[in-house]
């Protein structure tokens, strides 16, 4: 089975959650280009979370979700207003949703927990989930370590529902070998901040169209809040401070407010700069249909040409 089976979607494509950046908006116009679209919920409270959704459904009648990222202290709020809205999957981040799974299944809710480690996979996987998306280190925003290559094979083997591969996948060489290392899909972030619908500042693209593979640095890890971020002002004084053992607040004094500054006020110097590691193979702005067609067809001449070589 393809993830389009499972989602009703036209590609097997996931438009990942990403906090402050997956508008309703954005989403719908994701969903309507034939993935799944996701609105981030980042630190959103609920009432923002039910006006993003109903002008997502305003603009698309195609399948689109939620991500719900646990450590946020409204994430009893969001999980109510999934439930309100009737949201049709869901995505959660960074924590157990083990609380929150009886009753979102309950609703026919899909529910797809994104893990970083085999183990949490296996753990969750008796609270009735519908897939994992195993997401490796190379991907934009809160990461774990293993890398996309060597997690994906492993909570496959941990677990007995489908996996959808994230992390390090931008174009049909990448997807096609998510799918040989077994998994049914995938889901994008870093190629679609390089869209035209993308709501990000247009310093941000710029920046993302500027780097080159090895230009993303992971910061906060010595607070167990790692984050793959481009490297710039920002970042490199923050692994200084690290490097120093600076305190908790020194270190939040740096990020505090640090993705928006980026996002929208298009500070790419002093602002959290999110992207992963492919942000090295975006050269160019292009509408959302295309990136997700050109991924899906890429991905399926490239099992072809494979297919004839043995
Ligand atoms: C700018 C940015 C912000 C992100 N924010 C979130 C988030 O709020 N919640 C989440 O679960 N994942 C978040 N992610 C991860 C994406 O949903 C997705 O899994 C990841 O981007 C896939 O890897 P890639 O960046 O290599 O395509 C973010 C990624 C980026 C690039």
């Amino acid at each position: 089975m393809r993830l389009n089976e499972l989602l009703g979607t036209e590609f097997p494509i996931i438009q990942g959650g990403m906090a402050n950046i997956a508008t309703g908006e954005f989403a719908a116009a994701c969903s309507n280009a034939g993935a799944l679209g996701m609105i981030a919920t980042g630190g959103w409270d609920g009432d923002r979370l039910r006006r993003e959704i109903r002008r997502a459904k305003e603009l698309t009648d195609k399948p689109f979700g939620v991500n719900l990222m646990l450590m946020s202290p409204y994430a009893d709020d969001i999980a109510r207003v999934i439930l309100e809205e009737r949201v049709r999957v869901v995505t959660t981040g960074a924590g157990n949703p083990g609380k929150y799974i009886p009753a979102w299944k309950e609703a026919g809710i899909k529910v797809m927990p994104v893990v970083a480690v085999a183990v949490l996979a296996r753990r969750l996987e008796r609270y009735g989930v519908d897939a994992f998306i195993a997401e490796g280190t190379e991907s934009g925003g809160h990461v774990g370590e293993m890398t996309t290559m060597a997690l994906v094979p492993q909570v496959i083997d941990a677990v007995n529902v489908p996996v959808i591969a994230a992390g390090g996948i931008a174009d049909g060489r990448q997807l096609a070998a998510a799918y040989a290392l077994g998994a049914i899909g995938a889901q994008v972030g870093t190629c679609l901040l390089a869209s035209v619908e993308c709501p990000i500042h247009e310093n941000y693209k710029r920046a993302i169209l500027k780097a080159k593979d090895s230009d993303t640095v992971v910061t906060g890890r010595s607070i167990g809040g790692p984050v793959r971020v481009l490297k710039n002002k920002m970042s490199r004084t923050y692994l200084e401070l690290e490097k120093r053992r600076a305190t908790l607040e020194e270190l939040e004094s740096v990020t505090l407010g640090g993705l928006r500054r980026a996002v929208l006020e298009g500070d790419v110097e002093n602002g959290s700069v999110m992207t992963g590691q492919v942000a090295g193979m975006l050269h160019e702005i292009k509408p959302v249909r295309q990136i997700f067609a050109e991924l899906v067809a890429g991905g399926d001449a490239r099992i072809k040409e494979l297919a004839a070589q043995v």
